[in-house]
């Protein structure tokens, strides 16, 4: 019985897709517990390169079996489509492949149009959500009034889904004078593809442990980061969900039980979309220097709504969070190329609040970080560009010192680096006490 778990370390986007990609060779079983349509994971298959939102990013590797377990919401839209993309590159998808919770909540119409008039409401204060309905969907789940996969096997779907979308209109309407639902259009567009998703819903939580009892191999796939968390991240300017290490199995439906690794992703440097505490970012020349032109497919903007990514220096603070509240076995490292050429290279170690108080752990949390400001240490850079290196003995001194260096700091092994987009562009990194 072997379960890995995967989670961002930040705020999501580290590339957590690519890590996925390359474990997914090594079980059966792929998996996501949270979130919905919000993420995007870019994965690359045989020089084709898919953006997937919903489906776990594992299930490129024809071998594996793909879940979708309670604590992810569906858009059935959203999925067939996905499921579609997939197809059309010649990928075998059906029941036998992909299940789905009966328990998992559905997001409906209703939901991305609330979404967008609850940010129009916030006004300055917007979240800058992906504007997806995750959060209206949660919020039904939470209120007991949501739409579960499950629903869509019962007779009455079709009345539950009408009733839902009137309640909508109503609300739409009284609190937030947004415009109406097509509530008929809706309903075309919406119920057949609701309606198709039929074959695929079962009980994935039993399903799961029949799987583990058998001995396959399970890799859970978190989505966003964890400081998206939705009590632990940087509130209130985070996502509906939860997106530690600690709710995969929750999201999954099942019982508590070891994982034999938890790794966490994050990137060499901070990026973030979206409002809310940035405490490292940069901007100007310096942030375009970090985030690149949009040119490359890798530059930072984003892979579900196309924003340009805010940018900054790695944050050392955050990351020992991320590796305590997650009990993180392991760090990987992505996009360590992009700091070539630079002269210096920052990590924050720690914060000094109000010019005064210095903290090295978040006193309260992520949330509350607008008086911080960082304290950095500032490494010597390195000039030669990274992508053709294999070997860690071949990385400049000063690109292995930044990462031992974030390893003292984290607080927790850096197992790998990547050095580029590319599948094989990856650097295993030995243990510290063995290099
Ligand atoms: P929501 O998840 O669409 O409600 O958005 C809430 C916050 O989470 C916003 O700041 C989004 O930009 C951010 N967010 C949601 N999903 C992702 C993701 O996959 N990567 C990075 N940020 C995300």
């Amino acid at each position: 019985m072997t379960i890995i778990i995967v989670v961002g370390a930040q705020w999501g986007d580290e590339g957590k897709g690519r890590v996925v990609d390359l474990l997914s060779e090594e079980v059966e079983v792929v998996a996501r517990y949270n979130g919905g349509d919000n993420a995007g994971h870019t994965v690359t298959l045989n020089d084709q390169t898919f953006k997937l939102h919903l489906i776990p990013s594992g299930i490129i590797h024809p071998h594996t079996l793909a879940m979708l377990g309670n604590g992810v919401v569906i858009n059935p839209l959203a999925l067939l489509s996905e499921m579609q993309t997939l197809r059309s590159a010649g990928l075998v998808i059906n029941e036998q492949r992909l299940r789905l919770s009966y328990a998992a909540h559905l997001i409906t119409p209703a939901h991305r149009a609330l979404d967008a008039a609850q940010e129009a409401a916030r006004g300055n204060c917007s979240i800058g959500t992906t504007g997806r309905g995750i959060g209206p969907a949660y919020t039904d789940r939470a209120a007991r009034q949501g739409l579960r996969l499950g629903d869509i096997l019962k007779n009455d779907f079709e009345q539950r889904l009408q009733q839902h979308l009137q309640a909508a209109n109503h609300t739409l309407q009284a609190l937030y004078g947004a415009a109406h639902l097509d509530i008929h259009q809706a309903m075309a567009d919406y119920l057949p593809a609701a309606l198709a998703l039929r074959p695929y819903i079962g009980d994935v939580g039993q399903e799961l442990h029949n799987l583990l009892r058998s001995g396959k191999r399970l890799l859970i796939e978190g989505a966003q980061g964890c400081l998206l968390d939705l009590d632990l991240g940087s509130y209130p300017y985070v996502t509906s969900s939860c997106t530690t290490a600690a709710g995969a199995l929750a999201g999954l439906g099942l019982g508590l039980q070891p994982a034999e690794r938890v790794i966490g992703v994050t990137k060499a440097f901070q990026t973030r979309v979206g409002a809310g505490p940035f405490p490292t970012e940069v901007f100007g020349a310096e942030a375009e220097r970090l985030r690149g032109s949009g040119a490359n497919p890798w530059d930072e903007f984003g892979t579900t709504t196309g924003r340009a990514r805010r940018v900054g220096w790695l944050d050392g603070v955050l990351l020992r969070y991320a590796v305590r509240i997650n009990g993180l076995t392991e760090l990987i490292l992505t996009k360590l190329d992009i700091l070539s050429g630079l002269e210096t290279v920052r990590i924050a170690t720690s914060y000094v609040e109000n010019l005064t108080a210095r903290h090295e752990t978040l006193p309260l949390g992520p949330s509350n970080l607008s008086n911080v400001a960082p304290i950095y240490e500032e490494v010597p850079g390195w000039s030669e560009p990274l992508g053709a290196l294999r070997h860690w003995q071949d990385l400049p001194q000063a690109a292995q010192h930044f990462i031992r260096r974030i390893e003292t700091i984290a607080g927790c092994p850096v197992r790998q680096v990547s050095v580029g987009p590319e599948r094989s562009q990856i650097i295993d990194v030995p243990n510290a006490n063995e290099a």
